[in-house]
């Protein structure tokens, strides 16, 4: 088996290991959902406790895991749940590199400044700082989770209507977060600001003057670092889903739209961006990316990335057997071999008539 065989052979793997987890995370959701209409508010937290740290637990093993997230949506329902796993994937995801780097940047510091004063060398001073810790990041998840659990207390036809909104069923609709939302967490006893917060703010304003931003109370600088994630994590997680009325857009072209919106607008914002970036700023490993000249390549490697060629640039199956290209070579910056931004990141499964012959059997199992 040849190497690059063995790599898609990983990939398709990891997928169906992630899909396995998310499928099962959709369920889980899906039943609280059904239990909250039952009984008016009332549901398992601790079912779905388990299924976040199940998640929690395949993210932190393998960094692009939030990456095979469903994306296609068959009903409204499916919809919602997707939307709440994408959401506190994605979230999570960021959220980890940013404890991290965070704790990495005061720890370089302190290691310096300790050396300085103590004239020992700074690598055998242990790391003392630590951001978040991890079981405030698990309920941090949970709060991701649920953040629009207050949907379901909001008439449907409501959140279904395809037309603009009046005044008031906006009025209606905003109450999911601030008011609705809590209500369900009260009913379930559950206090704790790490799950209340992404609930209650994940609509506030990012920085002075955002417009459509509620509760409007709430000041972009009392905002913890985490709801301000959970709100970046989900109107990525919005535009890049496909819904009946509108195409998924290119993921990369959506982080590039959010961070110009966001960027030296509140400087307690630069570093959670930056995190964004690094984890929502790839191509993922799997997908299928268009460029250029028209050709549809595979991504190997989503560093780079480094891509498979499947068509010619008319758009029809290669014969002969590819070889990979990195698309970060400079080498190549005067060619067409470039991604085209404006076409949106496919799926094995949309193109599977155009693959060649000999990766079908390999790339959709
Ligand atoms: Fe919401």
């Amino acid at each position: 088996m040849s190497d690059i065989t063995r790599k898609i052979k990983k990939i398709a793997v990891q997928k169906k290991e992630a899909s396995a987890r998310y499928r099962k995370a959709k369920e889980n959701l899906a039943n609280s959902v059904t239990d909250i209409k039952r009984t008016g508010g009332v549901f398992d937290i601790q079912l779905l406790q388990k299924t976040v740290t199940d998640m929690f637990n395949f993210l932190t093993q393998n960094d692009s895991a939030f990456t095979y997230l469903t994306k296609d949506i068959s009903s409204y329902e499916d919809y919602l749940y997707n939307r709440s796993v994408n959401t506190c994937a994605i979230g999570t995801a960021i959220l980890n590199q940013y404890n991290q780097r965070l704790a990495e940047i005061v720890n370089n510091y302190l290691a310096n400044l300790l050396s300085g004063t103590s004239g020992k060398e700074s690598d055998s001073l242990p790391d003392s700082f630590i951001n978040y810790l991890p079981e405030e990041i698990l309920d941090m998840s949970t709060g991701f989770m649920l953040h629009d659990i207050g949907n379901v207390l909001i008439p449907a036809e409501l959140l279904k209507k395809k037309g603009k909104l009046t005044n008031t069923e906006f009025a209606i609709v905003k109450t999911h977060s601030y008011e609705k939302g809590i209500e369900i967490l009260e009913k379930n006893g559950i206090n704790n600001p790490f799950i209340l917060n992404p609930v209650r703010y994940h609509h506030c304003a990012l920085f002075v003057g955002e417009p459509n931003c509620y509760p409007e109370e709430k000041l972009p600088t009392d905002l913890p670092a985490y709801v301000k994630i959970c709100k970046l994590a989900d109107i990525y997680d919005a535009m890049t889903s496909k819904r009946a009325y509108h195409e998924a857009l290119n993921p990369i072209g959506v982080v590039k739209d959010i961070f110009l919106n966001y960027a030296n607008k509140d400087s307690s914002l630069q570093f959670i961006l930056h995190s964004f970036l690094k984890i929502v700023g790839t191509y993922p490993a799997g997908s299928i990316l268009s460029l250029q000249n028209g050709q549809m390549c595979y991504v190997l490697i989503s560093d780079g990335p480094v891509v498979l060629p499947l068509t010619d640039s008319h758009g029809a199956a290669l014969t002969a057997k590819p070889e990979p290209i990195d698309l970060a070579d400079e080498r190549l910056v005067e060619t067409t071999l470039r991604i085209d931004p404006q076409k949106p990141l496919k799926s094995p499964i949309e193109v599977y008539d155009s693959l060649p012959a000999n990766l079908k059997e390999h790339i959709l199992n």
